[in-house]
């Protein structure tokens, strides 16, 4: 029986956790970012040539690397060729894509250039020296500044892993008759997740559709499609190394490196499904979703439909308003939507 989630007993009761901790946030990932970014910009300045890693488009610079797509560019899995003499790295979001970074730009560094990180304490910014002395002969903490931290490093150690293709883990394949590979930060480390098992239970026979894989990972909500018939799949997502994962993965689906609908061509699908980011980093951030939902139609045929899964915290009704949505499952973590 169809049930509606907008109105439904019991979804209005109590607050989620993001409203309790009165952090709702559109934009705290963002300001953090900002704050981090501009104390890094002090170095922008530096004698030579400077690199700037990971700002996503936010600081004046000619020279950039970014694994996450932004605005109109798309990701990049490798820096561009050096030598530069200073690099500022705005601290990543998990220690697997910060050691990643970490090695590639060491292997661009000049003989005698300096990493400059910065990250904010509550992101791990304090333990960030324990990876550089990994990767560098010398770091040390050289400011600490409106809750954040800078580091330097210089001379990089022997063994630098600088191809991508270093970094490529073959796990067990969730897929009969299909290798499976994983990189630095991919979601759930390339495997299953609970959420998305629950979201490919509910998805139809696909018999000749076109779908859209809607921040794809590693490429699982694609492949699913794929057995189930999809005539034509398109992967859609941010980071470069997760394109790269599904585009291995799932070499038949076209892949599009992009920052939620920023780069992807205005042609419809028949159905889009994803299971969509719900964080920024450690901080709960809803846009990536919201803008999920609110823009879906404009990439779907008049009888096409948006399935999606999300955790139960997600304040649905709050984000949505009077927008009505089936729900295709339900379990005590997870909710199938569709749309
Ligand atoms: C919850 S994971 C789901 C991954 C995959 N679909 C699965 O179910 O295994 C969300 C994915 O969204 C990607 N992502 C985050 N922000 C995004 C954005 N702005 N645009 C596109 N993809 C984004 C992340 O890199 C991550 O791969």
């Amino acid at each position: 029986m169809t049930r509606r989630v907008f109105c439904e007993a019991g979804m209005m009761s109590g607050k989620s956790k993001a409203q309790k901790r009165g952090s709702s946030t559109h934009h705290s990932g963002a300001v953090r970012d900002r704050k981090v970014l501009d104390l890094l910009a002090e170095f922008k300045d530096s004698a030579g040539e400077v690199l700037v890693v990971n700002d996503r488009g936010l600081l004046e610079h000619p020279h950039r690397w970014n694994w996450l797509s932004w605005g109109d560019a798309a990701g990049s899995t490798t820096p561009p060729n050096g030598p530069f003499d200073t690099i500022l790295l705005r601290m990543p979001r998990t220690k697997a894509t910060f050691l990643y970074a970490l090695h590639m730009c060491a292997g661009v560094l000049g003989e005698h250039g300096r990493l400059i990180v910065c990250g904010a304490n509550d992101e791990g910014a304090k333990s960030a020296g324990t990876l550089l002395e990994q990767v560098f002969e010398r770091s040390g903490t050289i400011r600490t500044k409106a809750h954040c931290r800078i580091w330097e490093a210089t001379g990089p150690k022997e063994g630098l892993k600088t191809r991508v293709e270093e970094w490529e883990e073959s796990i067990e394949s969730p897929f009969e008759g299909r290798n499976w590979y994983t990189y630095p930060g991919v979601f759930a480390r390339g495997e299953l997740d609970d959420g998305t098992s629950l979201l490919l239970d509910c998805l139809p026979d696909l018999k000749g559709k076109k779908v859209l894989d809607f921040a794809s990972g590693s490429g699982m909500i694609s492949a699913a499609a794929l057995d189930r018939g999809a005539g034509q799949v398109t992967m859609l997502e941010v980071d470069a190394l997760a394109g790269l994962a599904s585009a291995r993965n799932v070499p038949e689906a076209q892949l599009v490196l992009s920052d939620g609908w920023s780069r992807l061509a205005p042609e419809p699908f028949d159905l889009i499904v994803s299971n969509p980011p719900i964080h920024q980093g450690k901080v709960e951030d809803f846009s990536v979703l919201h803008a999920l939902v609110q823009r879906a139609p404009e990439y779907l045929f008049p009888d096409g439909s948006l399935i999606f899964v999300v955790q139960r915290q997600v304040p649905i009704p709050r984000l949505f308003g009077p927008k009505t949505f089936e729900i295709l499952a339900e379990n005590p973590r997870f909710w199938v939507l569709a749309a």
